[in-house]
């Protein structure tokens, strides 16, 4: 009975499984159909489990849960929060919103404000992650708090120069927080001017506060 199955879209959280929430977990055990990154495929699969890695090829992502969804539920699982830059996007296009739960996940982005110990209700937030955020939201005002998501190309080098340009002040202070959650995570306090010559750290998160 294809349209009682549902497709449950899990949050994992910034990436240490320490953070993701019991219900999330819970659905990630009990799948047959299991869908995820590679990285959180080989840290939460079970053995029984029919898996499909997500890749570059979404639509081969696609079919298979339009197939599997036929036979059981299946559970995708995404980094962050699923309402925030994820596959549910794609989700939403190929499915309708009857068909898919969201099981929500703790955003790297919450967890860095989180970190710094700083309320996030007065901050802009963008991504940087395969696009570049609207000239308004990255323009400079007095006392302003962003947080950015950054990819390999747009990272703490290039945003800080593209801040500058934005009319930013070059003392700025900006915390470059990667690997967030995991054992090796770091979270480095530098200023817009110092960070343009300092080496570029990618696929973090920017606060700038
Ligand atoms: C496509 S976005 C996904 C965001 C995700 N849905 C969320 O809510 O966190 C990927 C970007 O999130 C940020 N990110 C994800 N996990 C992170 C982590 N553990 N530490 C630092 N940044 C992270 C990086 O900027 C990365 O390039």
């Amino acid at each position: 009975m294809e349209m009682q199955n549902k497709i449950v879209v899990v949050g994992i959280g910034p990436g240490n499984p320490d953070y993701i929430v019991p219900k999330g977990l819970k659905a990630i055990e009990q799948a047959k159909f299991l869908v995820g990154g590679r990285r959180a495929l080989n840290q939460f699969a079970v053995d029984g489990q029919e898996t499909c890695p997500i890749t570059a090829d979404i639509q081969g992502v696609m079919d298979f849960i339009r197939a599997k969804v036929k036979l059981d539920h299946v559970v995708a699982m995404v980094s962050g929060d699923p309402g925030y830059y994820s596959l549910l996007d794609a989700l939403r296009r190929e499915f309708p919103a009857e068909q898919i739960t969201v099981i929500p996940g703790i955003s790297a982005m919450q967890y860095a404000f989180a970190r710094l110990v700083l309320p996030w209700h007065d901050a802009t937030l963008a991504s940087f992650h395969g696009r570049t955020p609207a000239a308004q939201d990255i323009a400079y005002k007095q006392g302003k708090i962003l947080g950015l998501l950054t990819d390999s190309k747009y990272n703490s080098q290039t945003i800080a120069e593209i801040l500058l340009q934005a009319g930013w002040p070059k003392t700025q202070t900006m915390y470059i927080c990667s690997r967030l959650s995991y054992d090796d995570e770091t979270v480095v306090t530098t200023t817009l001017g110092e960070a343009i010559n300092q080496p570029a750290v990618s696929h973090c998160i920017l606060i700038i506060a």
